[in-house]
C-alpha cells in the first residue's frame, strides 16, 4: 500500500513500480531519515500542532527503528522509498498515532533535508580522508627533502628539483580540495524542512527549532527554490572531481616512475600485480584503476548537471536521480584517497637513480644562462649562449658539470671558477630558495606552512 493510495482506484502495477522505486538505493539514508523525522516530531509537539505525548510516541518508535536497522534486526525492503519504509513500519509500530509524523511535511521537503544531512557527513568524511592522504605526503616531502630528482616540463627533463617540493606540490593541489569540500559542507548546511511539497506550510511550524536540532547553520528562504535545489549534489561532485583529478596526476606520476624506464620509486609488491601469461610483470594495477575511476566522477558529476538542466520549478521526479550518482562517487572517492594515503606510505625510492637523472639532459643549463646574467649579460644574449654550449656538449658527449673552465671561458669570459659548482644539479636546487622553490631551506619552510594550513580543516 503506497502512503498516497487514497486517489487510485487500483494498486500500482508491478513493472511500474520496480521502476519507480528508489528504496533500493535511498536506504543509505535511512539515518539521515530518522534524525530529520525526529526533529520534525519534537517540533511538532513543542508548537502543539500534535499532543506532547503523541510527539513522544512518535519518537520512541522511530528510535526503535533506528536501533534495529542499525542493530540489523530490521531489514530494509518493501516500500516505495527509505521514507515510506520508515513510516509504514512507525505505523505498523505504535499504530494510527504514527501517520500524524508527516503533518506539515512532504516527501519532497523531506529527502532534501535527508539528503543535506547525508551530504553534509559526507563532505567530512572526504575531508578527513583528504587530510590523512595530504599528512602522509607531508611525511614523504620532509623525509624526501634532500633528495634530488629531475623537474619535467613536456614530459621532458626540465630543471633538477627537491622530491620533498615534489610531494608538496600535491598536498597544495589536495588542501585546494579539502577548501572546496569545506565551502560545499557550509552551502549546503541550509534547512529546507517546513517548505514543505512547495508552497511552503500552513501549520504554525518553528523552523529555527528544527534547525537547531538538525545543526544546520540556516533555513532555507524560499521554498519553491528549497525542494528543487541540488546545487549541492554538483557542488560536491564538482569537488570530487576535481580532488579525482588530482589523485589521477598522482597515479599518472606514480606509473611512470615506478616503470623501468624511470625507475625512480617501487610499489611494494604488497601493492602490486602480476600477469597470468608473463611471469616477469608487476603491475601498477592500483595506480591504474585510481586514474580509470576518475571517470566515473566526471560522469556522475555531467549526470547530474544534466539532470537539473531545464527542470520546471519546483520538485520533480528527475531529482530521484540525484542519488546514485552521489552514492558512487563518494564511494569512489574514499576508497582511491584511501588505497593512495596507503601506497604513498609505502612507495620506497631510488635515490640513486633520481639524483643521476636530476642532473641528465642538460637540466642545470637555465643556471649557466642565470649565471651569465648576474653578471651583467643580457638574459637572452645569456641563453643563446648557453645554447651554444649545450650544442658543444651533445657533439662531443659532455654534460654541462664535466666541462673545464676553460671550455666555458671559449664561449664567455665572464665565466670564472665558481661556473662549475653553480653547474651541479644539488647548487641548480639549492639556488632557488625563493617561495615555494626547490632549495631545501624552501621545502621545509612549505611543509611549515601546509602543516599550518591543514590545520584549519
Ligand atoms: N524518492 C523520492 C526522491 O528521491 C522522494 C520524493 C518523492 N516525492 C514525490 N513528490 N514523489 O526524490
Amino acid at each position: 500500500m503506497k502512503l498516497w493510495q487514497g486517489r487510485f482506484s487500483s494498486p500500482m502495477s508491478a513493472d511500474a513500480d520496480s521502476f519507480n522505486e528508489s528504496l533500493s538505493f535511498d536506504q543509505k539514508l535511512y539515518r539521515a531519515d530518522i534524525t530529520a523525522s525526529l526533529a520534525h516530531a519534537e517540533m511538532l509537539g513543542k508548537c502543539n500542532i500534535i499532543p506532547q505525548e503523541e510527539s513522544e510516541t512518535i519518537r520512541n518508535g522511530l528510535n526503535e527503528i533506528l536501533s534495529e536497522i542499525e542493530s540489523g534486526s530490521l531489514e530494509i525492503g518493501n516500500a516505495e522509498d527509505i521514507h515510506s519504509f520508515v513510516e509504514e513500519n512507525l505505523v505498523k509500530r505504535i499504530g494510527s498515532v504514527g501517520k500524524k509524523l508527516h503533518t506539515a511535511r512532504s516527501r519532497n521537503d523531506q529527502v532534501a533535508t535527508d539528503f543535506r544531512l547525508y551530504a553534509r557527513e559526507s563532505c567530512d568524511k572526504a575531508i578527513s580522508l583528504v587530510k590523512d592522504l595530504i599528512e602522509t605526503l607531508v611525511l614523504r616531502a620532509k623525509e624526501s627533502a634532500k633528495y634530488l630528482m629531475p623537474g619535467f616540463t613536456h614530459l621532458r627533463k626540465a630543471q633538477p628539483v627537491s622530491c620533498g617540493q615534489y610531494f608538496n606540490a600535491y598536498s597544495e593541489m589536495f588542501l585546494r580540495d579539502l577548501d572546496r569540500f569545506a565551502a560545499c559542507r557550509r552551502r549546503l548546511n541550509v534547512m529546507p524542512l517546513g517548505s514543505a511539497a512547495l508552497a511552503g506550510t500552513s501549520y504554525p511550524i518553528d523552523r529555527e527549532f528544527t534547525r537547531e536540532l538538525l545543526g544546520f547553520d540556516e533555513i532555507s528562504e524560499n521554498s519553491l527554490d528549497a525542494v528543487s535545489d541540488r546545487d549541492f549534489v554538483a557542488d560536491y561532485l564538482f569537488a570530487a572531481s576535481l580532488a579525482m583529478a588530482h589523485l589521477s596526476r598522482l597515479c599518472e606520476d606514480t606509473i611512470l616512475y615506478t616503470s623501468e624506464e624511470f625507475g625512480y620509486w617501487n610499489i611494494p609488491d604488497e601493492y602490486s600485480t602480476g600477469s597470468s601469461i608473463m611471469p616477469q610483470k608487476k603491475n601498477p594495477d592500483l595506480p591504474e584503476l585510481v586514474r580509470g575511476k576518475t571517470g566515473r566522477a566526471y560522469g556522475h558529476l555531467m549526470s547530474i548537471l544534466t539532470v537539473i538542466k531545464g527542470l520546471p520549478l519546483a520538485y520533480n521526479k528527475d531529482f530521484q536521480e540525484d542519488k546514485e550518482c552521489f552514492f558512487d562517487a563518494e564511494k569512489t572517492l574514499f576508497s582511491c584517497v584511501a588505497i593512495y594515503t596507503a601506497l604513498m606510505k609505502k612507495i620506497t625510492f631510488n635515490v640513486n637513480k633520481m639524483f643521476e637523472d636530476a642532473g641528465s639532459g642538460f637540466s642545470t643549463a637555465t643556471d649557466v644562462a642565470d649565471y651569465l646574467a648576474k653578471k651583467g649579460m643580457p638574459f637572452r644574449d645569456a641563453h643563446a649562449v648557453t645554447g651554444k654550449l649545450v650544442r658543444y656538449c651533445i657533439e662531443q658527449n659532455k654534460t654541462l658539470f664535466s666541462l673545464t673552465l676553460d671550455e666555458f671561458r671559449a664561449e664567455s669570459d665572464l665565466f670564472d671558477a665558481d661556473i662549475l659548482q653553480a653547474v651541479t644539479p644539488r647548487a641548480s636546487a639549492e639556488a632557488r630558495n625563493s617561495v615555494g622553490g626547490s632549495s631545501l631551506g624552501a621545502v621545509r619552510r612549505g611543509v611549515n606552512s601546509i602543516r599550518k594550513r591543514l590545520k584549519k580543516f
